[in-house]
């Protein structure tokens, strides 16, 4: 619900009107009427219709327009419409209320407007200067008089027997239409800028799934349709997947459940195998006999070696001695290196294939 404020001075049948227009629904309601003079028929006429109505002199419109903000404030008004109000509204209510101010005008603005025009002087000025139509305006209040932009404006004809009254009543009656309109689009306007108070359907933004975001941040699609009855768990490498403990790899859309890529549904796009397939009996075999050679015969061997540099070392073959321990230090590098290359390139396989 979104409140508005009606300013009169007069007779008040355009607030009546936007009193009849919104207080039945829920949309906008005219929730107070303030005038600057006492004896008008506007305040019996708000009465009746049940709208609360503050009266304040000119005095206070004119010298202190923040106890008419703290009016506006209490009763939570987002929009003003000005209908046949004739005190100036001060600088600091516009700014307070900028773009939120409407006035409506019984001519064809920016003709017949400023000073001295209102009322029945601007039907007067219009038929004196033969007119052939003439119209209402409503305008958004800016502190040039009747100069601010327009929201909504609608001829009528100006008929060569019409009179400043007859004038008069038609122009009203086009007021009846468009002063209503002009603070549905105001409201609307003003609504959409503020959207925690927005009476619009837009639905909630839904918050982006990781994988959106991924694919957001890399610049790429991530509408990759599901697969039916996919087999086998891959995932495109162009869509970073989410991983679960199992190994495997899932999607998520904005607007379903998680699904599973399958390797040839993207156009061509190159594909990762996630999850290890069954590892051959012999591949494990042989990973664990290169594991035993690599390390252990390169070692035994090492091992010969060495105690065969004691054994010549005793019988004096100091020669023999130094060629042993030589051949000894070779296997042993031989065993250090083989044994580094099977431990990094076999035995994860084959723990792999043990465990996995
Ligand atoms: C209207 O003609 C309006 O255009 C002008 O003042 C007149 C007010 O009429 N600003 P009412 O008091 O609403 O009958």
């Amino acid at each position: 619900m979104t409140n508005i404020a009606v300013f009169a001075s007069g007779t008040g049948s355009n607030a009546v009107n936007l009193v009849k227009a919104f207080n039945s629904g829920n949309r906008i309601h005219v929730a107070i009427c303030l005038t600057d003079r006492e004896d008008i028929p506007v305040i019996e006429k708000m009465r009746e219709l049940g709208v609360e109505t503050i009266y304040f002199p000119r005095s206070v419109w004119k010298e202190n327009p923040q106890t008419i903000l703290d009016v506006l404030k209490s009763h939570d008004i987002k929009i003003i419409a000005l209908a046949g109000f004739l005190s100036f509204i001060k600088e600091e209510i516009i700014n307070e209320y900028e773009g939120r101010i409407l006035n409506i005008h019984p001519s064809l603005l920016p003709a017949y407007g400023g000073k001295g025009m209102h009322g029945g002087n601007v039907h007067k000025a219009v038929i004196e200067a033969g007119e052939t139509k003439s119209g209402a305006t409503v305008h958004l209040v800016t502190n040039d008089l009747d100069a601010g932009p327009i929201v909504v404006q609608r001829e009528v004809a100006v008929l060569p027997d019409d009179t400043p009254e007859s004038l008069e009543a038609k122009v009203h009656e086009v007021e009846y239409l468009i002063f209503p309109e002009a603070v549905m689009k105001t409201v609307a306007a003003f609504n959409n800028q503020t959207p925690s108070e927005s009476n619009s359907a837009t639905p909630p933004e839904i918050p982006k799934s990781v994988d959106d975001a991924w694919a957001e941040t890399l610049g790429i699609p991530n509408n990759v349709p599901p697969i039916p009855n996919a087999t086998q768990t891959q995932f495109s490498s162009q869509t970073p997947p989410n991983v679960n403990p199992t190994g495997t790899a899932s999607h998520t859309t904005p607007n379903g459940p998680a699904y599973h890529t399958a390797p040839n549904a993207p156009m061509g796009q190159k594909s990762l195998t996630l999850q290890s397939e069954q590892m051959p009996p012999t591949y494990l075999v042989w990973s664990i006999i290169m594991t035993i050679l690599c390390c252990t015969i390169p070692g035994i061997v090492a091992i010969i070696f060495s105690a065969k540099v004691s054994s010549k070392y005793y019988e004096g073959d100091f020669d023999g001695a130094r060629r042993a321990s030589h051949n000894a230090e070779i296997w042993i590098i031989i065993s250090f290196v083989l044994g580094v290359l099977s431990n990094t390139l076999y035995l994860p396989l084959a723990l792999a294939g043990l465990f996995g």
